[in-house]
């Protein structure tokens, strides 16, 4: 079976404040989503690349213009969803003609222009015989309190137990047919996995690394640009 790549990149970003999309935030000289695209074409296990974008996105012309080198390796299609489930699903039905059931899907968010080829092939390395599929991601650091309301005025409700905890990144990596079965069927989900464990399935976890964070706040930009400059 071979390996696409999926980068859901239809989002506006508005946390971050910015006066473009986030994914085109320029980062360490290049927009965030080059970063994430360059790194997916250099990686030699995955066959092809596919950017999933809205329909109304006025910049990744510009951004494919000035990219010759990854003409042939990267497909843009136009049918970003109102939410990351929905761009997803999209994308994986408009590439049905060229993916197998059985074939890998690596979906990557724009946001996390650390992601590097040694990243990908551990992932790659831990799933290719698995039968669910699974996800990068990071034991959690910080000790975590459930609260009892989502308002201001919150208290604790309970101290959730850190040492089972991690945090999703991506990749997330499943095969083509079970991802559509199960984002199809899925209720809000904000990551493909727990769509897949609402089927009943376990994803593995593998380690991920704090650089593959998702740019998310305007503090994070810094962050982000000194990662980027340490390749
Ligand atoms: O907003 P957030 O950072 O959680 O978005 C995660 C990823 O999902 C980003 O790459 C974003 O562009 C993408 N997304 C999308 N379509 C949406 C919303 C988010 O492709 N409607």
């Amino acid at each position: 079976s071979r390996y696409f790549a999926l980068i859901p990149a239809a989002g506006v970003g508005a946390r971050i404040g910015a006066d473009i999309p986030k994914q085109y935030m320029q980062l360490a000289g290049e927009p965030m989503l080059m970063h994430v695209l360059d790194t997916f074409a250099e990686a030699s296990a995955i066959s092809h690349v596919y950017v999933v974008v809205s329909a109304d996105d006025g910049y990744i012309a510009d951004l494919m213009a000035a990219a010759p080198h990854l003409q042939g390796r990267v497909t843009v299609l136009f049918d970003g969803g109102p939410n990351r489930r929905d761009s997803v699903l999209n994308g994986l039905q408009a590439i049905r003609e060229q993916a197998g059931d059985d074939d890998w899907v690596l979906v990557h968010d724009a946001a996390r222009p650390g992601l590097t080829c040694a990243l990908i092939e551990r992932l790659i390395v831990a799933l290719r015989d698995d039968a669910v599929g699974g996800l990068l991601a990071l034991p959690v650091v910080d000790t975590l309190k459930r609260s009892d309301k989502n308002t201001q005025d919150a208290r604790v409700a309970q101290t959730v137990a850190r040492a089972e905890l991690w945090a999703a990144q991506t990749p997330q990596m499943f095969r083509y047919g079970l991802l559509v079965r199960a984002l199809t069927l899925a209720a809000a989900v904000t990551d493909e996995a727990s769509a897949v464990e609402q089927l009943g399935l376990q994803p593995r976890l593998v380690e991920g690394s704090p650089r593959n964070f998702k740019v998310t706040l305007p503090h994070d930009v810094a962050l982000a640009e000194m990662f980027l400059k340490e390749e």
